[in-house]
């Protein structure tokens, strides 16, 4: 995935910028390059490939400057070659960006009706175009990029600098992270602490929506709404480590605000926005005329996998069956030779899954496996890997291995589908279309947080509480339950709505909670039904639901919470959220340990 940093320094920062754009290697990448300031006029110096290709190039340079922005590249608009290497420049303006902009070929547009006719395919480049317009016509660089951030939609995070200005650099991040280093007489930039550890621990993370204007002497934030704010200074561990918290409390919450970051990888991997197409690696099967497929995980990636169920057999028309891996291994299941399993870990050391895998290999079946740790045995042992780009998750609780597993697993029903003869070109770019918008929708999910909290901590007063869900939201359900209990230590589960009546509904008294997933879509009114059901037996509701939804049934709920509205295809990326912002938020509450909760391990590699 991109990484950024920009350095307003005291001494050249070309081998400095190379230096803080090697610790941020490890989100990987597949170009480099830096833009300077040199005697007042920009400079770029980019490359295909890895690091020594730039630092090659770089010895030829001899650049002196102060000032300047790095980027490692991972490939989203346009393929990897040097032309589409950030930093992108024009006019007087140089940019690196970390992210998406949704609304990217409407702006090419505009400007192509000025006359200008971007050099590469990539969003970012607009952007520096449309930053550079704005000076034309008399704006000063805080005046141009304030006005141009409101035109663009998605999530991303800059750094700029200006022909003409040797002492400002301009930040902004919406949705991709972005910090903001403090050296002695100079001030940074950079994707995370790791990238600035060489130079300084003292660092200031920046929240959604900032934009920030570093000098060498100091820096200012303007937050989402413009107003000047005051984020705090820390001391960060970055240096030793490659993984810190980055400014939150736990690593849970620093891996459920990736998340609009780090779903926009994984999207880039198996998505090419600019022509509404899936694209996957090659799977060795005939799908078409594939009869069934099984898919196999634990815990939270076997939710995922349920969800994948929906899909694959909505779009695809193909039969799916999920199992735990646990009961897979050994239920004998009858398997086709030549037909196509799929497994499901994050960190693809699974004993169960990894056991299952075997299973179906040895039944001469192919293997593809969605997994998070490309080097893990599940990934070594299967025939094709379908990577997750969610960086290292560190926190016990999985929230953005889950998502991007939803992301691998709709591209995936999407490709099987188009090539069943399932899904034409048009609705494949309408389905495109609407992956490409969760980024910035998991955004605005999470500006909810505070709601959510306050939810969260009425639930933590709950000995036992049930999620309900239907549909392609049933998963969200127990993977709401599975949240929960797992963190808070309260006990909570996960049922289909529609299957309250026969059984579990004898448990409900005013004293057990409720929490209702149920967008505004063709099932809601029967999920609504199964509410009124409860409530009327006393039950407090919490109802998940979009805007259109809350405004119909809002009221019969206890507390309701909004998500964004969004094509169903993509709600349960959406769902996931607050589902995991109400566990996190009630384990907070009561004070559990939320990273490494009592009896569980990241990585269960036993039976
Ligand atoms: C729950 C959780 C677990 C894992 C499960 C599988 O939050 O993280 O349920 O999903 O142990 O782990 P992986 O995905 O590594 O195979």
């Amino acid at each position: 995935m991109c990484g950024i940093v920009g350095i307003l320094g005291r001494e050249p920062v070309a081998m400095r910028l190379v230096e803080a754009l090697r610790r941020l290697e490890y989100r990987g990448y597949d170009s480099a390059g830096i833009a300077v300031l040199e005697n007042g006029v920009l400079k770029r110096v980019r490359a295909a490939g890895k690091l020594r290709n730039l630092v090659q190039k770089l010895s030829d340079a001899d650049l002196q400057s102060t000032i300047g922005i790095g980027h490692t590249r991972w490939a989203t608009h346009g393929g990897p070659s040097e032309a589409n290497a950030h930093p992108h420049i024009a006019g007087r303006v140089a940019i690196v960006h970390n992210g998406i902009i949704e609304n990217f070929k409407e702006l090419r547009e505009q400007l192509q009706h000025r006359g200008i006719q971007p050099e590469s395919d990539t969003d970012t480049e607009i952007v520096a175009h449309l930053i550079n317009v704005a000076l034309e016509e008399g704006a000063t660089p805080k005046e141009a990029v304030l006005s141009v951030l409101e035109e663009l939609r998605g999530a991303f995070a800059f750094a700029i600098i200006f022909e003409g200005h040797d002492n400002l650099m301009i930040g902004a991040r919406r949705g991709s992270p972005l910090a903001v280093g403090h050296g002695e007489g100079e001030m940074m930039l950079g994707s995370d602490a790791i990238a600035l550890a060489p130079f300084t621990s003292r660092i200031t993370y920046l929240e959604d929506g900032d934009v920030v204007f570093l000098t060498r002497e100091g820096f200012e934030i303007l937050d989402g709404e413009r107003r000047h704010v005051i984020r705090p200074m820390q001391f960060t561990q970055a240096a030793s480590l490659l993984v810190d918290k980055g400014g939150y409390k736990h690593f849970m919450a620093k891996e459920m605000h990736e998340q609009p970051d780090v779903l926009g990888h994984t999207m880039s991997e198996y998505l090419d926005f600019a022509n509404g197409r899936v694209r996957l690696p090659e799977l060795p099967v005939d799908l078409k005329a594939l009869g069934r497929m099984t898919i196999t995980a634990c815990g939270t990636a076997f939710y995922a996998g349920m969800v994948g169920k929906y899909w694959l057999e909505q779009l695809a028309r193909l039969p799916v069956e999920v199992d735990v891996a646990s009961e897979f291994r050994y239920r004998e299941a009858p398997l086709d030779a030549g037909g196509l399993s799929l497994v499901i870990s994050q960190s693809g050391e699974t004993a169960d899954t990894l056991a299952a895998l075997r299973y179906c290999k040895a039944r001469g079946q192919k293997v593809a496996a969605v997994v998070n740790v490309p080097e893990s045995t599940i990934a070594r042992e299967s025939d094709v890997v379908l990577r997750t780009f969610a960086g290292p998750e560190i926190g016990v609780a999985s929230t953005k291995a889950f998502t991007c597993q939803l992301v691998v697993l709709a591209a995936f029903a999407l490709a099987v589908a188009r090539e069943r003869g399932h899904v034409d070109a048009e609705r494949e770019q309408e389905l495109v279309r609407a992956l490409q918008q969760v980024p910035r929708l998991v955004v605005q999910a999470l500006e909810q947080e505070e709601k959510v909290a306050k939810v969260a901590h009425e639930l933590a007063h709950a000995s036992d509480i049930l999620y309900l869900g239907r549909g392609i939201n049933y998963p969200l359900a127990l993977e709401g339950a599975l949240k929960f209990k797992e963190i808070s230590y309260i006990h909570a589960e996960g049922y289909a709505a529609g299957e309250l009546k026969h059984g579990p509904i004898a448990l409900i008294d005013e004293k057990v909670p409720v929490v209702v997933i149920a967008p505004r879509d063709a099932l809601f009114e029967k999920t609504v039904s199964n509410m009124e059901e409860v409530a009327a037996r006393g039950a407090k509701i919490v109802l998940i639901t979009d805007e259109a939804g809350a405004m119909e049934h809002g009221a019969k709920a206890f507390e309701t919470i909004t998500v964004p509205a969004a094509d169903p295809f993509i709600s349960p990326l959406l769902y996931a959220i607050p589902v995991q912002l109400l566990a996190y938020h009630a384990a907070v509450f009561l004070g559990t340990d939320v990273d490494q909760p009592r009896n569980l391990a990241k990585s269960v590699t036993v039976e």
